[in-house]
């Protein structure tokens, strides 16, 4: 879909997409919808008043046009009160747009923006975070269904955004740096959403090695490398499969002059392309959800995407450990102890709690290589993080409260909310074993998603990190205003605003 900023002009055919803000409770039109609805003999007002339509944010109101022009229809989308209305706001709005102007079928839409009464964005920001938000719900895996009618697809292939024409370059600026991260999220949406058949850790690995195009350097470790280097919590995860793993390592070198040296930022993922339980198998209803068990990695993939995209003048470094959780007579066996790349030695109570097996040696060779500022790790890790917050946030666990922070409110600015979990001797005890240095579940005590973040934190020396379990928040059922269901993407908007607010020099 072309999303393009053009000047104001009356749409003569296609779709149009007009807005409406809260006046005192009741909805009314901004005033180029008002006076395009002249055109239409005041169809759209005709239409609002005979309908439930409040114009409360997101809510839409889809009026076919009358008489015998070539528009189609009209969508009104509501805004809400206009001093409530931010970026994600008009996100929102491109996005429940463009979902009606897909079910419509619709191939070209005109979109009239206009800064709403007591709105503070500029007229630029409101244009390109509609643009994005639109470009964002735009999103289908839909490269497998070969059999699909095509009066059942979406057809919208361009989008007008009217912007006046002293405001077109800076729209157009903006959205092409917002675009950029959303090519991030797309990035990771495919990869999490493609089958285990297809992406597996040498293929991943092979997506990541695209990310070279951009200027990313990249390299990957094969088993030999690992072997030679002493990655056994990682090389034990994938022994029973047939597919052998890989480690990535993605570095972007974007500082400016000036921070031309400075130590990197790091984020570090979880990519087990599939995840059987190996041994302690895991049942097989809903098993093809493990799938997206490399998500973790995914984001970190799109994260460098998006950040090398964007140009963003940080130096940062992507982490991915890749492998597949399978049983076989090669497998790894419950009760088996493993030397991890850190030294300390694991005792595998639990075939299934591999995700931070694979973690504990990407992390120690991400701090022992790079010595970075901070490391943030993402892994879809527990079931136990989708009991306690559901799909509404995802679970931060860090060792550093400033790092905490700022991942909390880059959640909240990008709507990808973290909730800040505790940490503490009581809960690492628990992972004491008898056997080894330490042992990777728990036996006992609950806490499950806790004591998984304090496994990882064993494998952190004093280094700024923080974990983010995303088991609640990488998939979706339902669609959401700028999220289709499926892969959502979840983590690099937030990851990119954290460097963007933080970490990136002027
Ligand atoms: N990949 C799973 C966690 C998961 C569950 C992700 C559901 C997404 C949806 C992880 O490897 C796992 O199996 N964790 C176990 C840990 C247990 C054995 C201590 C779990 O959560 O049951
Ligand atoms: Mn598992
Ligand atoms: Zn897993």
């Amino acid at each position: 879909m072309k999303i393009a900023f053009s000047k104001p002009q009356t749409p003569k055919k296609g779709a149009v997409v007009v807005f409406a803000d809260q006046n005192k409770n009741a909805p009314r039109l901004l005033a180029c919808a008002l006076a395009f609805d002249k055109t239409l003999g005041g169809a759209i007002k005709r239409a609002m008043g005979a309908s439930r339509f409040k114009a409360n944010a997101g809510q839409t109101l889809v009026v076919l046009a009358p008489g015998k022009g070539s528009i189609s229809r009209v969508i009104v989308v509501g805004l809400g009160k206009g001093s409530e209305v931010k970026d994600l706001v008009a996100e929102q709005a491109g996005g429940v747009a463009t979902a009606q102007l897909g079910a419509s079928g619709d191939e070209r839409a005109a979109v009239l923006v206009e800064v709403p009464k007591g709105c503070k964005l500029s007229i630029a920001e409101l244009a390109a975070h509609v643009g994005v938000g639109a470009r964002l719900r735009s999103y289908r895996f839909d490269k497998y269904r070969t059999t699909e009618k095509k009066e059942n697809k979406p057809a919208l292939d361009r989008l007008d955004v009217q912007v006046p024409a002293t405001a077109m370059a800076a729209s157009g600026r903006l959205f092409r740096r917002l675009d950029a991260v959303a090519g991030g999220v797309f990035s990771t949406r495919n990869l999490v959403s493609e089958p285990a058949n297809v992406i597996y850790p040498e293929t991943l690995a092979r997506e990541a090695r695209k990310l070279s195009r951009l200027g990313v350097k990249v390299e990957v470790l094969d088993e030999k490398k690992m072997k030679k280097l002493g990655f056994g919590a990682l090389l034990g995860v994938g022994m029973g499969s047939a597919r052998p793993p890989r480690l990535v390592v993605m570095q972007w070198n974007g500082a400016s002059a000036k921070g031309k040296k400075a130590a990197p930022v790091a984020f570090v993922g979880k990519g087990v392309t599939f995840d059987t339980g190996g041994i302690s198998i895991k049942p097989s209803k809903g098993m093809e959800d493990m799938k997206w068990d490399m998500a973790g990695s995914g984001v970190v993939i799109g994260l460098m995407q998006a950040l090398a995209a964007r140009k963003a003048k940080v130096n940062a470094v992507g982490i991915v450990g890749l492998v597949e959780n399978m049983p076989s007579g090669r497998a790894q066996r419950p009760g088996d102890i493993v030397k991890s790349y850190s030294g300390q030695t694991i005792e595998v109570l639990n075939t299934d709690a591999e995700g931070r097996l694979v973690l504990a040696d990407a992390l120690w060779y991400c701090q022992k290589r790079f010595k970075p500022q901070f490391m943030v790790d993402l892994a879809t890790l527990t079931g136990a993080i989708i009991m306690a917050l559901g799909a509404h946030h995802a679970g931060l666990f860090s060792n550093n409260d400033k790092l905490s922070d700022q991942l909390l409110d880059a959640g909240k600015a990008m709507d990808e909310k973290l909730w800040r979990m505790p940490l503490g001797k009581a809960y690492d005890r628990q992972i004491d074993s008898k056997a080894a240095d330490v042992q990777n579940i728990s036996s006992g005590g609950g806490a499950g998603s806790i004591t998984a973040a304090q496994f990882l934190q064993r494998f952190v020396n004093d280094v700024p990190w923080a974990h983010l379990d995303i088991a609640g928040v990488s998939w979706s059922g339902k669609d959401a205003p700028t999220v289709p269901g499926g892969g959502t993407g979840f983590g690099v908007r937030l990851l990119d605003r954290l460097v963007a607010d933080h970490y990136e020099g002027s």
